[in-house]
């Protein structure tokens, strides 16, 4: 297992569709297992694959106390539900939060590593790093979801400052 680099705002590894996993191999695993170690190093609650360069629908997420954590492969939300809003960052863009709306409750479908189905109903914070995650398996950064007023001054500061050169280290950077 080992800690991978995160890429960060304007690398186009965040950018693209990932495509399926479809077989799990022993590649796929190690890579899971080495998000994992990344996403506890990082001190995050979630991190998909695309944002350690591999352009593949797996996410990793933690519990809210960061105790146990799972791989979801090629996760698919099959069903939610109500509206929240709520203070939100991302591994891939240190420094950086705002507020996100989103669904309050989801239902996801994956996989886990053994090829076993998974069905997961999560809500509240849970819910809303599924979401993220699963945003960037599109290529969506949750400053995409933010009104064009406040996703431009994000973009501007970002532009004028750069990012914070250090890890977040934020229990809501996603
Ligand atoms: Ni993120």
């Amino acid at each position: 297992m080992a800690v991978l680099s995160v890429r960060r705002y304007g690398d186009p590894a965040l950018r693209r569709r990932a495509a399926p996993v479809g077989e799990i191999t022993p590649e796929v695993r190690s890579i899971a297992g080495d998000m994992i170690d990344t996403m506890y190093d990082e001190v995050g609650l979630g991190l998909a694959a695309p944002q350690v360069g591999v352009s593949l629908r797996l996410i990793v997420v933690a519990d809210d106390e960061r105790r146990e954590a799972r791989a979801l492969i090629d996760p698919v939300i099959v069903e939610q539900g109500g509206q929240a809003t709520a203070e939100e960052g991302c591994l891939s863009i240190p420094g950086i939060f705002a507020s996100v709306t989103r669904a309050e409750w989801v239902r996801v479908e994956a996989r886990d590593v053994d090829d076993g189905p998974l069905s997961i109903r999560a809500q509240g914070l849970q819910a809303r790093v599924l979401q993220h995650e699963m945003d960037h398996l599109d290529g969506v950064l949750f400053i995409d979801r933010l009104d064009p007023v406040t996703r431009d001054r994000i973009k501007r500061k970002i532009k004028k400052e750069g990012l914070s050169p250090e890890p977040s280290h934020h229990a809501f950077a996603l």
